[in-house]
């Protein structure tokens, strides 16, 4: 008999990265696919973000192929019309300024620039979540594009059974508490496991984990006897139905105290100290994350999991997470056929 296993494809709505603010420097322009949209993506002179529909609505050029900053503007190569930051036609050599290009909201917080995305065009039904990071470095970022769905790649903080299988913790989490509050989930947890960085002894961290809906999510990591706090960011944004962009990051908090994590950091001066951490901390994060690519790539859902134990918090998380679609996600599943 015929599989009916598939994959998520649908797109959920809410908020999702669409890239790092360094990506984009005054004057640059590049091109974005997202959500199956060809978008274009610049920052003006002043530096302003932007994002709009990449084609122009004279003719069709599409801005991220050759369209350039001016001042406030984008100009289109193809018959040099000009589009504002409200996406109104601000210049046109023939004299018809009526015309405007679609514009995508984008709100710039934290490193990362956002956009809310609504598969009917709803109006967004929450705000950005905005995170106080002002004790917290610059990022250390990167991008995968891969097949996979957000739904599952979130899903990854509530699955604890699997930490032990393929990530081979030796301990599961404990005192873990779960809380929801509209699009907010919230996970709260200890762990101990063995230290990646620079000490390989064991470590006991608490991990503050936040999803705000299926596109942002952050984990709040504190390992006190080492004084060290760690931030690590999924973002993830759909691209194409199944195509999925990952945005891993991480930023660490001020170090009061180096010798903590390793007494030879003592003799280095704070920055460096900072940057090593950062860059390590990046690594062993996105080695870990590394170990789900093939199981997100390939993986089918199935509606209805066994009774395994640490399901409980997977049914809790499948069940806030249906708010983001327009059909029950099981639905979506089964009508995913019309979206390829
Ligand atoms: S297609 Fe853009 S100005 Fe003509
Ligand atoms: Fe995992």
């Amino acid at each position: 008999m015929k599989s009916q296993h598939q994959p998520l494809t649908e797109y959920p709505h809410g908020w999702f990265a669409v890239g790092y603010s360094a990506d984009i420097k005054p004057g640059q322009v590049k091109k974005r696919r997202l959500f199956g949209h060809e978008l274009v993506l610049f920052r003006t002179k002043s530096g302003k973000a932007a994002l709009f529909d990449a084609y122009c609505p004279h003719l069709g050029a599409h801005l991220g192929h050759g369209g350039t900053v001016q001042g406030e503007s984008i100009r289109c190569p193809f018959h040099g019309l000009c589009f504002g930051l409200d996406g109104e036609c601000t210049s046109s050599p023939h004299d018809d300024n009526k015309m405007s290009l679609t514009k995508w909201e984008l709100i710039e917080h934290g490193g990362f620039l956002f956009t809310y995305f609504d598969l009917n065009n709803n109006a967004k039904s929450w705000e950005l979540p905005l995170w106080d990071d002002s004790s917290y470095s610059n990022l250390k970022s990167g991008c995968e594009v891969m097949r996979g769905h957000p739904q599952d790649v979130l899903e990854n903080n509530v699955d604890f059974s699997h930490l032990g299988a393929l990530h081979g913790f030796e301990f599961l989490p404990t005192n873990v508490q779960i809380s929801e509050t509209g699009p907010t989930f919230n996970i709260v947890a200890a762990l101990e496991r063995r230290g990646n960085l620079f000490a390989r002894k064991r470590i006991r961290a608490t991990y503050k984990i936040f999803l705000q809906g299926l596109g942002i999510s952050y984990t709040d990591v504190e390992v006190p006897e080492q004084k060290l706090k760690l931030r690590l960011f999924g973002m993830v944004t759909p691209v194409d139905p199944g195509i999925i962009e990952l945005r891993l990051a991480v930023q660490v908090h001020q170090i009061a105290e180096p010798q903590r994590i390793h007494p030879f950091l003592r003799l280095l001066p704070k920055r460096w100290v900072e940057t090593l951490i950062l860059h390590q901390a990046h690594r062993a994060f996105v080695s870990d994350a590394s170990e789900d690519f093939p199981i997100w790539q390939n993986k089918a859902y199935i509606p209805s999991p066994g009774s395994l134990q640490s399901n409980g918090s997977i049914l809790r998380y499948r069940q806030w997470a249906q708010q983001f679609y327009r059909h029950h996600p099981e639905r979506s599943a089964l009508v995913s056929g019309i979206f390829t």
